[in-house]
């Protein structure tokens, strides 16, 4: 028997799922998050994570991004995994959740029905085809949606952009020791340029919007001109950085995200970013 808890249990779709969970033998409904709690159900139901006695083995989350972050709390802390329905997230949110899916399984769709999932397909496979055709969602809401466009209609468009060759390389999110966000970086495949967005003026243990300006340009410039000297690797205590030389000898530097602790150690390590730039700047 799985044991589920129902994240906004009053909603219009929270009450569906619960409904179909009661009518299932395979599952049990353990309980209920939502707020401003009213009426009496056969279920707990709380307005706190730090009420919740129970520890279901799933969450199903169909409420607001709000309380879908709330929720993904109580979901990490106590190692319970969660599907995602909700829609509406911000690219921040977003990332929370990435970062949340590194420590606990999740499942997300903006739309979990099959038929979209067919629907997804078949645009994917069309948009090539129709070669220099404009493309353009429209789509009818009802009066109470809250986000649009809504998930499902960025869905598509991303397949669409995706399958044409269009996907943005980015929205590549730097985050904090802590999470939080820190730059974002914006580009497309086959472009020269990277727009690079700062959240935080303290980034890498910087104390203005310059200094973290030649910290990127001094990271950007390792991507662009390692010579695999091997300085980078041992600047690492925690074995994250990899330089890398394929077959033709082609050098790549690389950090490897799980290993990475975000201490910020590799940036401030060599004044110009590489030791090796250095080097031959002072030759010239
Ligand atoms: N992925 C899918 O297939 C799919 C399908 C339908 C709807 N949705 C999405 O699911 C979400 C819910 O849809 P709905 O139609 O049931 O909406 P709804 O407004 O009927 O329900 C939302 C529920 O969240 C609760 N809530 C709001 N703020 C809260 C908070 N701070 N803490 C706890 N609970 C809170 C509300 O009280 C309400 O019960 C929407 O984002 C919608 O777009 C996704
Ligand atoms: S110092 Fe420069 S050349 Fe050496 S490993 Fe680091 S990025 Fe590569
Ligand atoms: S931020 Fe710290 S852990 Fe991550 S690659 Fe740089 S030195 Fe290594």
């Amino acid at each position: 028997m799985l044991e589920v808890m129902v994240n906004g249990c009053y909603g219009k779709m929270g009450q569906i799922v619960c409904d179909l969970i009661e009518q299932n033998e395979n599952l049990v409904l353990k309980c209920g998050f939502d707020k401003n709690i009213t009426g009496e159900f056969a279920f707990p139901v709380y307005d706190k994570i730090e009420n919740i006695v129970e520890k279901p083995d799933v969450i199903i989350d169909f409420s607001i991004p709000v309380a879908t972050l709330t929720i993904l709390q109580y979901a990490v802390s106590n190692h319970v995994p969660i599907v995602i329905a909700t829609t509406g997230f911000t690219n921040e949110e977003e990332l929370i959740i990435k970062e949340a899916s590194k420590k606990i399984p999740i499942f997300k769709s903006a739309n979990m029905s099959y038929d979209i999932m067919i629907m997804k397909k078949l645009v994917q496979w069309l948009a090539p085809l129709l070669k220099n055709t404009d493309i353009e969602i429209t789509e009818t809401h009802h009066n109470r949606k809250i986000d649009s466009p809504s998930g499902t209609a960025q869905m598509l468009a991303d397949s669409i952009n995706k399958s044409l060759g269009n996907e943005r390389l980015g929205e590549v999110y730097v985050v904090g020791k802590d999470g939080t966000l820190q730059l974002k970086l914006q580009g497309k495949i086959g472009q020269t340029t990277l727009k690079v967005s700062v959240f935080n003026k303290n980034a890498a243990h910087s104390n203005s919007l310059k200094s973290v300006e030649d910290k990127i340009k001094n990271q950007i410039t390792k991507y662009q001109m390692c010579m695999g000297c091997l300085g980078c690797e041992s600047a690492c205590r925690f074995g994250a950085i990899e330089i890398v030389t394929d077959r033709s000898g082609l050098v790549s530097y690389k950090i490897n995200d799980d290993k990475c602790v975000r201490c910020g150690h590799c940036i401030t390590h060599y004044d110009g970013g590489c030791y090796m730039r250095k080097v031959m700047c002072i030759k010239r």
